[in-house]
């Protein structure tokens, strides 16, 4: 287990950084506030390292995802030093930081866009995807914006397009002119030689494009989308602006990048590609991503058989001497409590840290933060005011610490949160769940714990067994792990000594799981 690499045997937690501590009292979370938590996420919760997602200078049209400047930090959440004390605190606590690296796109406000857009002739208008119109005015193809509408935006004073998958304050970066790769690496070095563990590599499988910029076929039916729907976006074959086998070079420039430091920096890509065959080329022959994020049991039959397949599947593609990793939620998708039902929130805690991997843990599941519902007209986040239900401001509520003013989010006095508290604040929160024996947050924590000091949690193999309908079981090395996924008893016919029930308490047995139980079996 020794011999491991940090980042395998790491729980990651992700914290969306608007929405996890406020600090200044403008109903916005920021660096500080997350420095202010280090004690729970390291000694009361327990996790190996954080993930943030940006907090560098931006305009804020797709909160942060638009990035002004690769090296700053927004006003918004603080300044440099701010960030400098973090990776202190987050380092002298024995754990890891990962940034998030917007390579895609950047702020249609980043100086370099700036220049581009000032003239044809500017020398970087190449930096992006500028094209004519098409003779009756249309954009250059047919590319439409993973948002909706075309990808593509006229500048009025140039008589050009530009290319913006995302929103149109979002402009894709050409990074087929190495310029571009040039100055994105040395930006990337900032953040590497002040100390940062490891990026989580935004829309990574999005880098390179057809180069003629062909059309996409477009489908008879709607392709099912592998997490939410993306409304017309899944009409389309998405053949030439996105998965281009280029990519593959990128990243492994990239890895050689990353494996340029010491100690060893890591780097997950965020890839939505339902073919698990392709999605697995990601790790390339160990030298592209540490891995990609493995997104397939999101949106999974929540029921025992279409787990247990998803997971058979993921093992099987990923290369030998790779590394699995799985996600249920993150800040993109709605809140795991309300897509899988609250009933089955224990169990979804220990099928995630117990599959062999690197799990990803979203701020606020471990209390089961409900989505909140936002209506169209409500909603700050650019998806969801085009397609009311991809909208992602209801999973990204601020985090629920007490029942204090705004739950603990803001300081006393402060403006109203820049999204409305779940509902249920009062009633759910980390102080409630910390004071109750039996809540999600304690199960939790046992479960970290267990998994902080089980060599087979961390590097034991994973093979399924046999088990009666309704239960999923594998073994992890000398470890059972049996998972009800009904809401009846089922009977097994193990032996051994009851590690952890989701139950938390002392009438678990290895020759029953009562409904929705989860066993962690010690043979
Ligand atoms: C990724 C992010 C998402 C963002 C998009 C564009 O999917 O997770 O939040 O809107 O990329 O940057």
């Amino acid at each position: 287990m020794s011999n491991q690499p940090w980042w395998q045997t790491t729980v990651v937690y992700q914290i969306y950084p608007r929405s996890f501590q406020d600090t200044t009292g403008n109903g916005i979370g920021d660096l500080p506030g997350i420095t202010s938590r280090l004690d729970y996420l390291a000694d009361i919760l327990g996790v190996g390292a954080i993930w943030i997602s940006p907090f560098y200078k931006s305009p804020m049209a797709d909160f942060g995802y638009d990035v002004a400047d690769y090296t700053s930090v927004d006003p918004m959440f603080g300044t440099m030093n701010d960030f400098d004390e973090l990776l202190e605190g987050v380092h002298r606590r024995g754990m890891k930081l990962i940034i998030d690296w917007v390579p895609n796109h950047s702020s249609t406000e980043h100086p370099w866009f700036i220049e581009s857009r000032s003239s044809r002739d500017n020398p970087k208008r190449d930096w992006y995807t500028w094209r004519d119109p098409k003779p009756d005015g249309s954009p250059p193809n047919n590319w439409i914006s993973a948002f909706s509408g075309p990808a593509w935006n006229l500048d009025e004073e140039t008589g050009q397009y530009y290319l913006c998958t995302f929103t149109k304050e979002q402009a894709d970066l050409n990074w087929r002119n190495p310029e571009v790769q040039e100055a994105m690496f040395e930006d990337l070095r900032f953040w590497l030689d002040r100390g940062v563990d490891g990026i989580r590599i935004d829309v990574a499988h999005f880098i390179m494009k057809d180069p003629q910029l062909r059309d996409n076929p477009r489908r008879a039916t709607k392709a099912k989308s592998i997490t939410r729907d993306h409304g017309e976006y899944d009409m389309y074959e998405h053949l030439y602006d996105k998965g281009h086998p280029d990519n593959h070079v990128v990243h492994r420039d990239v890895r050689a990048l990353l494996d340029s430091y010491q100690p060893e920096r890591f780097s997950v890509g965020e890839i939505h590609i339902a073919d698990l065959e392709e999605w697995s080329s990601y790790y390339g022959d160990l030298d592209e991503l540490h891995f990609p994020f493995n997104f397939s049991l999101m949106y999974a039959p929540w029921t025992a058989a279409g787990i247990g397949e998803k997971v058979n599947a993921a093992e099987e593609v990923v290369p030998p001497g790779g590394w699995p990793s799985y996600v249920l939620g993150n800040h993109d998708e709605p809140r795991i409590a309300t897509r899988f039902g609250e009933e089955q929130m224990p169990l979804a805690a220990m099928l995630l840290l117990t599959l062999r991997g690197q799990p990803t843990l979203y701020y606020g599941d471990e209390i089961a933060i409900p989505q909140r519902y936002i209506p169209s007209a409500e909603q700050q986040d650019p998806h969801g005011q085009k397609l009311e239900e991809a909208g992602r401001d209801g999973c990204r509520t601020p985090m629920q610490w007490d029942d204090s003013f705004q739950a603990g989010f803001s300081p006393p006095g402060a403006d109203a949160p820049w999204l409305p508290l779940s509902d249920d604040w009062a009633g759910r929160n980390v102080a409630r769940q910390l004071d109750d024996p039996q809540s999600l947050l304690n199960l939790y924590r046992a479960l970290l714990a267990y998994r902080k000091s089980s060599p087979a949690l961390q590097a034991g193999d994973y093979r399924q067994i046999e088990a009666p309908e309704g239960c999923l079981a594998y073994q992890r090395d000398n470890l059972t792990v049996a998972l009800n996924f009904t809401d009846g008893d089922i009977e097994l016919s193990l032996a051994g000594e009851v590690g952890v029930t989701t139950y938390l308490d002392d009438a678990a047995t290895p020759g029953r799981l009562r409904p929705h139980e989860g066993l962690i079996i010690e043979t």
